[in-house]
């Protein structure tokens, strides 16, 4: 089971800058309760996808590394990434942490995240010192940031660190985070765009109805057509096969010039989650 079919739409790699690419189209595993992680994830698998998106917070790592043994997928198919969370910031945590992650995940991580910079808290080029030191010294190809502000990636710079590979930020058609993607593509970091459907608020906005029946295609298809064309990484959440296999199949139409403005053009600034700013949650 699990295996890529004919029909199994060709995703497009992006290169990242650290010598490897990243499928620009994966699955979402956030609240995706640890109980039904395991079969959703097969279910993905099944349905195509060859890029999976966890974290230590999610709860669900061992479900995912479960689904994966399970697929019979060879290894080097898939990407993998999962992301050190806001309490084990301190090197030998993040360390600790980065060994429980691998243990759950099958012994590999193409990609590992810093969840949120808590600058609050302190300096984020410490705790970027320490995921330096997890890709040499573990199993981890691939190391990035997510949630970090154009200012947390200037303090990485200043201190001399390297560039992440990727952030993984905010970015849908009601809070576009242009100021934060500009920065990236400043500094050549990839964006990831997480909630793309705004957990969902985008079903029932009346433009985007408009738009999906002028293309004749499902609002879900034309938000994720937006994403990728802007050039992002994405990765769409769902729980059932059938929108699963929906998400998937977007690569065989194209959205002109004047409708991925439209949908630009519903930006109002409401995220669908907390500012890092703000934020400052230890877990
Ligand atoms: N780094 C971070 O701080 C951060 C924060 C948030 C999210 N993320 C990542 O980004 C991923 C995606 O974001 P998200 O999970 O927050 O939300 P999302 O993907 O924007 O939206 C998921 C919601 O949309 C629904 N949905 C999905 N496809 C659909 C379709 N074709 N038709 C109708 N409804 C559909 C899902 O319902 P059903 O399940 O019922 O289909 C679910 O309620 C996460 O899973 C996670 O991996 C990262």
């Amino acid at each position: 089971m699990g295996r890529m079919t004919d029909s199994t739409p060709q995703i497009p790699l992006i290169d990242l800058g650290d010598g490897r690419a990243i499928p620009q189209l994966g699955f979402g595993t956030y609240q995706v309760p640890p109980a039904d992680t395991e079969k959703v994830v097969s279910d993905a698998l099944e349905a195509g996808y060859r890029h999976l998106d966890t974290a230590q917070m999610y709860g669900n790592e061992d479900g995912v590394g479960r689904a994966i043994a399970a697929s019979g997928i060879p290894r080097d198919e898939l990407w993998l990434t999962t992301k050190l969370n806001n309490s084990f910031h301190e090197p030998a945590a993040a360390r600790d942490s980065a060994e429980r992650s691998l243990e759950a995940l099958g012994g590999r991580i193409d990609l590992f995240l810093v969840h949120w910079p808590l600058a609050m808290h302190g300096d984020v080029a410490r705790v970027w010192e320490a995921m330096e030191g997890i890709r040499a010294d573990f199993a981890v190809d691939s190391i990035g940031v997510s949630n970090f502000t154009p200012a947390n990636l200037a303090r990485l710079s200043d201190a001399g660190l390297s560039t992440p590979s990727v952030n993984q930020i905010e970015s849908n058609p009601y809070f576009v985070n242009d100021e934060v993607r500009a920065a990236c593509a400043d500094r050549g970091i990839a964006v990831e765009a997480w909630s793309p459907l705004a957990q969902g608020a985008v079903f029932g906005d009346p433009q985007l109805t408009a738009l999906a029946e002028q293309v004749d295609r499902s609002v879900s298809q034309v938000v994720l057509r937006w994403v990728l064309q802007r050039g992002d990484i994405v990765f769409p959440k769902s729980s059932s096969p059938e929108r699963m296999r929906q998400n998937l199949d977007v690569f065989d139409f194209e959205l002109n010039d004047e409708q991925m403005a439209s949908i630009s053009a519903l930006h109002n600034g409401t995220r669908s989650g907390p500012d890092p700013d703000t934020f400052d949650w230890r877990g």
